[in-house]
């Protein structure tokens, strides 16, 4: 349908976080949103007020509802003037999407990393996947950097591309998201829980953790600035992935797989100066392998493809006890990018990777 007040500058993105589905949505024009579920609508307000000017607009909605129905209504009511008294805005319009929760057996996951803005390198690569995508992975470096607001629409544009709206996606943040004046402003256009942009999720029997290193040089390099205080970050992190572990949602009835998502394999120790936390990263590994035991750990950052299996190329401390899948190949210059993906099938037996590249 074609809205006659306003227009999605693109599609519904639908964000697996936690329970939830967060909807991200920016429209043409300042306007108040809702989405319908059922007979249930959810609102984006702030404590009972319509946010209208906001760039974007988030909207939680039950995992549980949404896979039920399969289908959610976003409804729109256009801004012609908001005032203290009487505002003006247009009737309401709304569109209906199909929503596909990932299937039972068999999830086909579509890995994407360090695209740096690059949309048609990695569509080149998408377009060669033989197969369904059941699942988008956002896994960090998406955006180039975080110096201008724009940047953030190749999120949105690559999952309209691959999802249409009708599709889960899981996105993780990378290091370069973090440089730039907006970087602070970053969790307004992102999914995040509690306002951080480390979570877990539950798709069907996947289970996920996702986890953000934040920068990769110590926080007093001088291309910093002096801008950045990640190790506090991790710090609090690290007690996040203790917490998980004492919940132990993990082992809940009809998970059959588990992933650990981060743009940075931290597992990997890295050549100077990207060195650095390195006790710290040994215990995130010893904690995830003793006690979440995940199939693998879904990376990127090192624009490579490759699967390191434990003892393999990446496990240079000897450290890993899970595969480490790095799916973020990204060589020559703009123009002419060879990119590549990963694309993951997951089942009861375990996990297949390919790598598909543009060329
Ligand atoms: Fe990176």
């Amino acid at each position: 349908m074609i809205m006659k007040y306003n227009e999605f500058v693109y599609l519904p993105s639908v964000f697996a976080v936690g329970n939830e589905y967060q909807i991200i949505i920016k429209f043409r024009k300042e306007a108040m949103v809702k989405i319908k579920i059922g007979d249930k609508v959810y609102c984006d307000h702030s404590n009972g007020v319509f946010r209208s000017s906001y760039p974007v607009h988030k909207i939680s909605v039950p995992m549980s509802e949404l896979d039920k129905y399969g289908k959610y209504t976003v409804s729109v009511v256009t801004l012609i003037n908001r005032l203290a008294y009487c505002s003006e805005c247009y009737e309401e319009e709304s569109e209906t999407f199909n929503f596909y929760p990932v299937p039972k057996d068999e999830i086909k996951i579509c890995h994407l990393a360090d695209v740096h803005g690059d949309f048609k390198s990695c569509m080149g690569a998408v377009k060669k996947i033989k197969g369904d995508i059941d699942l988008l992975v956002l896994n960090g470096d998406v955006v180039d950097h975080s110096g201008n607001v724009r940047n953030f629409n190749i999120i949105y544009k690559l999952c309209q591309a691959i999802t249409k709206g009708e599709k889960p996606v899981v996105f993780s943040r990378g290091n370069h998201d973090l440089r730039g004046i907006y970087a602070e402003k970053l969790e307004d256009y992102i999914p995040t829980q509690n306002r951080k942009t480390y979570y877990t999720f539950r798709l069907g029997s996947l289970w996920g953790l996702v986890l953000d290193t934040g920068e990769d040089k110590v926080d007093s390099h001088e291309e910093y600035g002096n801008t950045v205080c990640c190790e506090y970050f991790r710090e609090d992190e690290e007690e996040f992935i203790k917490s998980v572990i004492e919940n132990k949602e993990y082992e809940e009835e009809g998970i059959t797989r588990k992933i650990v998502i981060c743009h940075n394999p931290f597992t990997y120790c890295i050549e100077p100066p990207f060195d650095i936390e390195r006790p710290r990263f040994r215990r995130w590994t010893k904690l995830i392998g003793e006690n979440i035991k995940p199939d693998c750990l879904l990376s990127g950052h090192l624009h490579t493809s490759g699967i390191s299996e434990v003892g393999g190329e990446l496990d240079n401390e000897g450290i890993q006890t899970f595969p480490v899948v790095v799916g973020s190949e990204r060589t020559g210059n703009r123009g002419n990018v060879t990119f590549g993906l990963a694309y993951i099938t997951l089942n009861k037996d375990g996990f297949n990777v390919e790598f598909v590249r543009n060329k």
